[in-house]
């Protein structure tokens, strides 16, 4: 089957100027410059079918959004091939802007102004949404998304999430055949974060749209996609099924409880054996959870606790059965850890 995306030795180069310093320096860039190449994305190859939800993973400055604005036709490639719905998205950037959306986290594409309501129907027209699929668009977000509440919002009036989701919303209004989404969740808290996953999921579900998403949120990679790409310094390091990461990764979180502390608990040799007593305590009730760890930070307590090991809720009513909690939080698995332990080589 032709694949809709596809990137053949696919480079990017930006020529920065190297500044000297001081007045001296500056007046010599006045007359020699001295340029550096730096390689943004160097040689990668992917392809990718259409319905697919990939995670375009990596630490920052891998070259993520460098390679999502060559795919939407933003930035030209140094050198390589870039085809997507059979066109070369920077030649054809008219015709291409039909078939893709796209949402950079944190940078709107909405008009600042105006109510959400107001830019869809902007978009509608440029992008000659026939009135009967723009209806039943509507009806599909509105299956998700509570739109009373959110189209008739100026956009300035809206928080970062509400926009997020308006910006998601307008990505996808002239149904294209694939949206990129650079960040989407940044910023944002995790009610909101499970919003735009539960959205983005229906999207793709109903109208097959292939979507190439960046995130350094696990959380996301974990509900959305199947396959991930991780990218570091501009090079693919990893282009697989997600199964097999978490087969070696494991199903972890950390769950993390702050304790109310009587005086003498608050000596470090106290908390260090509250802590490796938590540990053991645990591991005596739980005994497949071998892999939990327990450790200190500031206030809080760490549990690294593998769910497919033992369930949270055990380990936290365990806790609070001993000890009065003060808080609790539950702290996804970076993207970074992953890469990292990648690194270590936990895979291939
Ligand atoms: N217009 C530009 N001019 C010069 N260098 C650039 C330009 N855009 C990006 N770079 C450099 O290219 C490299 C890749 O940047 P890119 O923005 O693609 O990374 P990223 O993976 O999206 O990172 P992040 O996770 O921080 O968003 C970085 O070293 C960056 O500084
Ligand atoms: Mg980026």
């Amino acid at each position: 089957m032709e694949k809709i995306i596809s990137l053949k030795n696919v480079s990017k180069e930006f020529k920065v100027l190297n500044r000297r310093e001081g007045l001296r320096g500056s007046f010599m860039d006045l007359f020699s410059r001295d340029y550096k190449i730096i390689n943004a994305v160097n040689n990668i190859s992917m392809e990718i079918e259409q319905g697919e939800i990939v995670g375009y993973l990596g630490p920052n400055g891998a070259g993520k959004s460098t390679t999502i604005k060559m795919m939407t036709g933003v930035l030209e490639p140094t050198s390589g091939d870039i085809i997507i719905d059979g066109r070369i998205p920077y030649k054809d950037r008219n015709k291409y802007a039909q078939n893709i959306g796209v949402v950079f986290g944190q940078r709107t594409q909405l008009w600042w102004a105006l109510p959400a309501i107001e830019s869809f129907k902007i978009l509608k027209d440029m992008y000659q949404v026939k009135d009967k699929d723009y209806k039943d668009m509507m009806d599909l977000f509105s299956s998700t998304v509570d739109l009373d509440k959110l189209l008739h919002k100026p956009v300035r009036q809206m928080s970062l999430g509400q926009r997020t989701l308006s910006d998601i919303l307008a990505a996808f209004l002239h149904n294209p055949k694939i949206v990129f989404l650079d960040e989407p969740t940044i910023g944002l808290d995790v009610a909101m974060k499970s919003k735009i996953r539960e959205l983005i999921k229906t999207l793709n579900k109903e109208k097959n749209t292939t979507i190439i998403l960046t995130t350094h949120d696990m959380g996301d990679v974990d509900a959305l996609c199947r396959r991930i790409v991780i990218i570091d310094k501009g090079t693919i390091l990893y282009d697989n099924d997600i199964e097999k990461i978490k087969s070696i990764f494991g199903n972890y979180r950390t769950l993390k409880v702050r304790l109310g502390k009587t005086s003498e608990e608050l000596n470090e040799e106290a908390i260090k054996k509250e802590v490796e007593d938590m540990e053991l305590k645990l591991k005596e009730v739980y005994p497949k959870a071998q892999t939990l760890h327990v450790s200190d930070v500031d206030e809080w307590i760490n549990i690294l606790v593998n769910e497919d090991e033992v369930e949270m809720i055990d380990v936290l009513n365990f806790i609070q059965r001993q000890r009065k909690i003060y808080d609790v939080r539950l702290e996804e698995i970076s993207t970074e850890s992953v890469i990292r332990k990648i690194y270590e080589g936990g895979l291939e």
